[in-house]
């Protein structure tokens, strides 16, 4: 695996399965930092992180006293219930919680039962209830859409044209319907933050992260810089082909 130190934080460039170990690691290094107790882990939704589930159960890669401590979350989410294949914390619980036996009091899905406003609001009084309130989470994984969102920051979002002290938020999305969201600012206050992304089609999304002179409005991905050597990114061959100073 190669190792190139960016504005945007560390890329990691190697094989879809050398990435999946890494970021086994990165887990089990942030739990191993964090304070006792305290340890929040935020998943993410797509496809990417399914293959991931799938993979850490196959080879058990969670040690038992990590999987004993941790608190599942996930960064963002759609208001649906648990039980839809569209729901972020739903396929997390069947592909990776269930399988390793997580318990319910270790599980903080989304309250997508509430008014989405009333669910970020929950989410940011019961996240900080469990993890403190110097941290969003210890550590939080996010994908890169093809258009460069992250979480459910999409481009133009009005999240990301203002400063605000919420670390969640409901947002509506232009045939989307409603999603529920970290912020930049819940970003900013995340311990690391992963941002996993594989395959050709998201190598112009990568590119105009670190080749682009974009604004983070059209290319959300951005909001990611202020947390400097706090991110990294676990990237392949076919993600970087665009941007010729991961490549070789
Ligand atoms: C979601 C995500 C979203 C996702 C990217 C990448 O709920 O869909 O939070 O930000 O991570 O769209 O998704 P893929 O892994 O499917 O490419």
């Amino acid at each position: 695996m190669k190792t190139f130190t960016t504005d945007y934080g560390t890329v990691r460039v190697g094989a879809p399965e050398e990435l999946f170990a890494e970021l086994a690691q990165l887990g089990a290094a942030a739990w191993r930092t964090a304070e006792k107790g305290r340890f929040g882990w935020a998943l993410t939704g797509g496809s990417t992180p399914k293959a991931w589930y799938r993979w850490c159960v196959e080879k058990r890669a969670l040690p038992a006293e990590l999987l004993a401590e941790t608190h599942w979350y996930v960064g963002d989410e759609r208001c649906v219930p648990l039980a839809s294949d569209e729901s972020n914390f739903g396929n997390a619980a069947r592909l990776l919680l269930d399988p390793f036996g997580v318990p319910a009091e270790q599980r903080h899905p989304w309250s997508v039962d509430l008014k989405p406003s009333e669910a970020a609001e929950a989410f940011e009084r019961d996240s900080a209830a469990v993890l403190g309130a110097e941290h969003s989470f210890t550590l939080c994984v996010l994908g890169l859409g093809e258009d460069a969102h992250t979480a459910s920051l999409f481009p133009g979002s009005a999240l990301l044209g203002t400063a605000t002290n919420v670390r969640f938020a409901a947002i509506k999305l232009v045939g989307k319907g409603w999603r529920l969201t970290i912020t930049p600012t819940g970003l900013a206050r995340c311990g690391h933050v992963v941002v996993h992304a594989t395959g050709a089609a998201k190598a112009q999304a990568v590119r105009r992260v670190f080749c682009g002179e974009e604004p983070a409005l059209a290319v959300p991905a951005k909001v990611l810089r202020v947390l400097g050597p706090r991110t990294t990114w676990l990237l392949d061959s076919e993600a970087v082909a665009a941007c010729p100073q991961f490549r070789g």
